[in-house]
C-alpha cells in the first residue's frame, strides 16, 4: 500500500503510479495543464488502481459536455472494478463521479465534503467541491468546507499555498474581503505563479471598486501565468472588466482580441469551446456594447459556439451566456430554440440543476433575448421577479452582475427611477462599491439623484 503526499493511502502498490496520482491532483489544483497526462500514466503504471481512473472521470465530466460522458462512465466502470478492497475515501471519489453524471451535483459535492472531512489535506476534493458548488450559486456551502479544515492547515502541508487560494476564494464570495485578501496575497507570496490566489484578489479588488489595484494586481503577475490552464483567459477577463469598469474600453478590447480570443494560442487551440471560455467572451463584449462601444463582427464566432450548447444542461451559467450570445449575434431563432430545451429539460430532470434553470436561467435568458429586440418593459417583467434568484445560475458576484446590469439598462430606458434606486441598493448590498465611479452604474446613479 503506498501513501499519497498528505500520508493518506491510496489502494496501489506501484510507487510509479501513486507518484503520478500526487502530480496529476497537484496538477489540479494548481490550475495546469497536464493534470490528465499524469492520471493517465498512473493507469497506465497500475490499470487496476481504482483512484485515476475515477478522478479522470471527474476532470472529463468537469468539461460540462455531455459528449464526453460515454468516456467518463468508462473510467466509471474501470474504477468501479478496480482491485479490493478500495477504502472509503476512494468510494466516495467514485460516487461522486456516479453523482454528478447523473446531474445530482449535491450528491457529488456531498461526497467530496466527506472525503474533506475525513482527510483535510485532499485539496482534489476540497478544490472539486468548491467547483461544483460554486456553479449551482451555493457558496456558503462552499466556504464552509474550506473554513471547517483551516484548523488542519499549517506551512509545512503539502500545497499550503493552493490551499489558501481555495480559502481566499471561499471567503471573497460571501463577502470576507479582508480575510480573503490576506490569505489570496499569503497565497501568491508563496507561489508567485498560481493563479486561483490571484484570481480571489481580482474579486476583492473588482467587489470594493478597486480598478487600479486591480489592472497593476493582474498586469504584474501575468508574466508568471505560461504553465496555466484556461484559468489564465478568465483571468485575463478580470483585467479586461477592470479596464472596462474604468471607462477604458479600447483597452478592454484589446485584452479581449489578444488574450480572450487569441485563436493562435496553444490553449485555444487544444479546446477552442471550453465553456468558461464562452462565458467570459460573452460577458465582455455585452458589457462593452451596454456601453455603447461597436464590437463589430466579434459575436458570430462566439454564437457558433453557444449554438453548439443549445442541448447541453450541465451549466447554468454558460446556458445563460449562450443565450445572450445568440440574441446578440441576432439568432433569435436558435435563442429561442435554446430556451424550448431548457423549458423541456425543467420538466424532465430529476437532477440538481432543473429547478435552477427554472429559476434562474430561463428567465435570465428571456431577458437577453427580449433586451437584445428592444423589449424593456418585457425585460423588466421577466427579471424583476427572478432577480433575487439569479444566484441559482452559479457563478459571481462579479460575473453574474452581467445580468443585473441588462435589468438596470432597461430600467434606465424606461426612465424607472424606482426601480433603479431599488437595485442599486440591492447591488451595495451584494458587495459592490463605489457603484458611480464603475462605468457599468455611473449613468444609472446620476439618474436617480
Ligand atoms: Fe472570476
Amino acid at each position: 500500500m503506498q501513501k499519497d503526499q498528505w500520508n493518506y493511502p491510496v489502494t496501489t502498490d506501484n510507487p510509479d503510479a501513486a507518484e503520478s496520482l500526487n502530480l496529476s491532483f497537484d496538477s489540479y489544483f494548481q490550475f495546469r495543464t497536464d493534470a490528465m497526462k499524469h492520471l493517465d500514466a498512473a493507469i497506465a503504471a497500475d490499470s487496476e488502481f481504482a483512484l485515476p481512473h475515477a478522478a479522470k472521470g471527474i476532470l472529463l465530466e468537469s468539461l460540462k459536455k455531455p459528449e464526453l460522458h460515454s468516456l467518463a462512465f468508462s473510467e466509471l466502470e474501470a474504477a468501479k472494478n478496480g482491485r479490493p478492497p478500495s477504502s472509503t475515501r476512494e468510494q466516495h471519489y467514485i460516487a461522486a463521479l456516479e453523482a454528478a453524471l447523473a446531474g445530482q451535483v449535491t450528491a457529488a459535492a456531498t461526497h467530496y465534503q466527506q472525503i474533506v472531512n475525513d482527510h483535510p489535506h485532499d485539496l482534489f476534493a476540497m478544490r472539486l467541491a468548491q467547483s461544483e458548488l460554486f456553479w449551482i450559486g451555493e457558496v456558503g456551502w462552499m466556504r464552509d468546507i474550506s473554513e471547517r479544515a483551516a484548523s488542519q492547515w499549517t506551512s509545512n502541508v503539502p500545497g499550503y499555498s493552493a490551499y489558501l487560494s481555495i480559502r481566499a476564494f471561499g471567503l471573497e464570495e460571501n463577502g470576507d474581503y479582508e480575510l480573503a485578501e490576506q490569505c489570496g496575497r499569503e497565497s501568491v507570496e508563496l507561489d508567485p505563479t498560481g493563479c486561483w490566489g490571484a484570481h480571489a484578489i481580482a474579486h476583492v479588488q473588482i467587489m470594493q471598486g478597486r480598478l487600479d489595484d486591480g489592472i497593476a494586481w493582474l498586469s504584474g503577475l501575468s508574466g508568471n501565468w505560461s504553465a496555466a490552464n484556461h484559468i489564465v483567459h478568465h483571468l485575463w477577463w478580470h483585467l479586461a472588466l477592470a479596464h472596462t469598469e474604468h471607462g477604458d474600453y479600447d483597452a478592454g478590447l484589446e485584452v479581449y482580441d489578444h488574450r480572450l480570443r487569441d485563436l493562435d494560442s496553444p490553449l485555444m487551440l487544444a479546446m477552442p469551446d471550453f465553456y468558461v471560455d464562452i462565458q467570459n467572451d460573452t460577458a465582455l463584449l455585452q458589457r462593452l456594447e451596454l456601453r455603447g462601444v461597436n464590437i463589430g463582427d466579434r459575436w458570430q464566432p462566439i454564437a457558433d459556439l453557444a449554438q453548439t450548447r443549445i442541448g447541453n444542461h450541465f451549466s447554468p451559467f454558460t446556458s445563460a451566456h449562450s443565450a445572450l450570445a445568440l440574441a446578440a449575434a441576432g439568432r433569435f431563432e436558435e435563442a429561442n430554440e435554446l430556451i424550448r430545451h431548457i423549458q423541456d429539460f425543467i420538466v424532465e430532470d430529476k437532477g440538481t440543476l432543473g429547478a435552477r434553470y427554472a429559476l434562474a436561467v430561463l428567465p435570465a435568458s428571456k431577458a437577453a433575448v427580449a433586451h437584445r429586440k428592444g423589449e424593456y418593459q418585457r425585460v423588466i417583467d421577466v427579471m424583476l421577479p427572478a432577480r433575487r434568484n439569479l444566484w441559482q445560475m452559479g457563478g459571481s458576484h462579479a460575473q453574474r452582475d452581467l445580468f443585473f446590469q441588462l435589468l438596470i439598462d432597461a430600467a434606465m430606458k424606461l426612465q424607472r427611477q424606482d426601480v433603479l434606486i431599488m437595485l442599486l441598493d440591492e447591488l451595495s448590498a451584494i458587495g459592490f462599491q463605489h457603484l458611480a465611479e464603475r462605468s457599468s452604474y455611473a449613468d444609472a446613479v446620476a439618474m436617480t439623484h
